[in-house]
């Protein structure tokens, strides 16, 4: 192969490894960031302007030699300015808000652990490829699912509470009434958490099949001083074992799910006849030719690395995570519900969808 490889165009060839090159780069980038996020270089540089290599390693207890070539890894990615008059480094208060404040409403520094467990089962992965068949929950480090829980728990902290729920007047009605609610696929607990946190007389019920999450969601709703309202168990949505909810919510569930017009169907029959279903899903389409962007990359390469293939590992319908709306309707439609809305909320990341028996 070379100059006389038919129909090669060797300046695009070169425009192609350049763009392979920053691509590669990014992912072995991000496996510093997941390491600036978990030894705290990220929180130690928010808020402390300019700070030379000895002084970010004596504020974060580090070892220098390693603090310098991370400061310049994240200088070349322009995670923070360098001043080489100076030699310092500076990680500004939008970088901070996004890689270093966990109460901010742009973190996303969580997604590089997310990212760091997702990859770690890429070997597994490959062999699903060969076989079509998937990767348990199980094989799947603690890691991921604490991972996720962080993601989410700044989502509702801004949105849930304050923009999603109040689109639905009945459920606010409701909660405030003293309501009974249920977060199928509840992952740590946050949202039940959240709601009960925020609804003093409602009660809620978060459901996981994943014991280990639901471990985690009673120690959570504990520490947060509501284990006696916000409880756990380990149940599948498609059958639940308890009915008559005035509210049920999942959180980026449906699309990863088993069985998913089993879920909703269950789910429907857990509800109240005049209750309420929330579905979030992710804002993406189902065309593949309008998710050519950073999003569907990111998407499909999570859906793969986790969404399809737990769903495939035990024969389920492997939808992924780049569900759209269309399914969406078509699931609720088959499950039974009568009543389909996408709320009008602009979100960069997430999709509602209230759905009534
Ligand atoms: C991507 S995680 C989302 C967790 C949580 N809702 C959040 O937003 O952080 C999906 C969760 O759904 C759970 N799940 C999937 N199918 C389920 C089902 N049929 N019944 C109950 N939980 C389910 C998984 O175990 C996992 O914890």
């Amino acid at each position: 192969m070379a100059k006389g490889t038919p129909g090669l165009d060797l300046e695009k060839a070169k425009n192609v490894a350049q763009t392979v090159v920053g691509d590669v780069a990014s992912v072995v980038h991000g496996a510093l960031c997941f390491i600036g996020d978990r030894v705290g270089l990220f929180k130690a540089m928010a808020g402390a302007g300019a700070l030379t290599i000895d002084e970010l390693a004596t504020k974060s207890g580090l070892s220098a030699r390693y603090v310098r070539e991370w400061l310049g890894a994240m200088a070349a990615a322009h995670y923070v300015e360098y001043d080489a008059g100076a030699d310092t480094y500076l990680l500004t208060p939008e970088y901070a808000a996004v890689l270093a404040d966990e109460d901010s409403p742009f973190f996303i520094g969580s997604y590089f652990q997310m990212a760091q467990a997702a990859v770690s089962v890429a070997p597994k992965v490959a062999e699903a490829f060969r076989t079509g068949k998937g990767v348990t929950q199980a094989e799947y480090p603690q890691s991921f699912f604490e991972a996720a829980e962080r993601n989410s728990r700044t989502r509702y902290q801004h949105k849930l509470l304050r923009k999603w729920i109040p689109a639905m007047p009945q459920v606010v009605e409701s909660l405030q009434a003293g309501g009974l609610a249920a977060d199928v696929g509840c992952g740590g607990g946050r949202a039940a958490i959240m709601i009960a946190q925020a609804y003093p007389k409602a009660r809620v019920v978060g459901f996981d099949i994943h014991a280990e999450s639901i471990e985690r969601a009673r120690r959570n709703a504990q520490a947060a001083g509501v284990g006696d309202r916000a409880t756990f168990e380990v149940a599948n949505g498609t059958g639940l074992p308890t009915h008559g909810f005035d509210f049920v919510s999942t959180f980026d569930v449906v699309h990863d799910s088993v069985d998913p017009v089993g879920l909703m169907s269950g789910i429907r029959h857990a509800l109240k006849p005049d209750g309420t279903y929330l579905v979030q899903e992710l804002n993406i389409s189902n065309k593949v030719g309008e998710n050519l962007k950073p999003m569907g990359k990111m998407v499909y390469s999570v859906s793969t690395l986790y969404c399809m293939t737990t769903s495939l590992a035990h024969g389920g319908a492997g939808i992924g995570a780049a569900m759209g709306e269309p399914k969406a309707r078509e699931l609720a439609s088959a499950a039974g519900f009568s009543r389909f809305t996408r709320l009008p909320i602009k979100d960069d990341f997430a999709v509602l969808y209230e759905l009534r028996p």
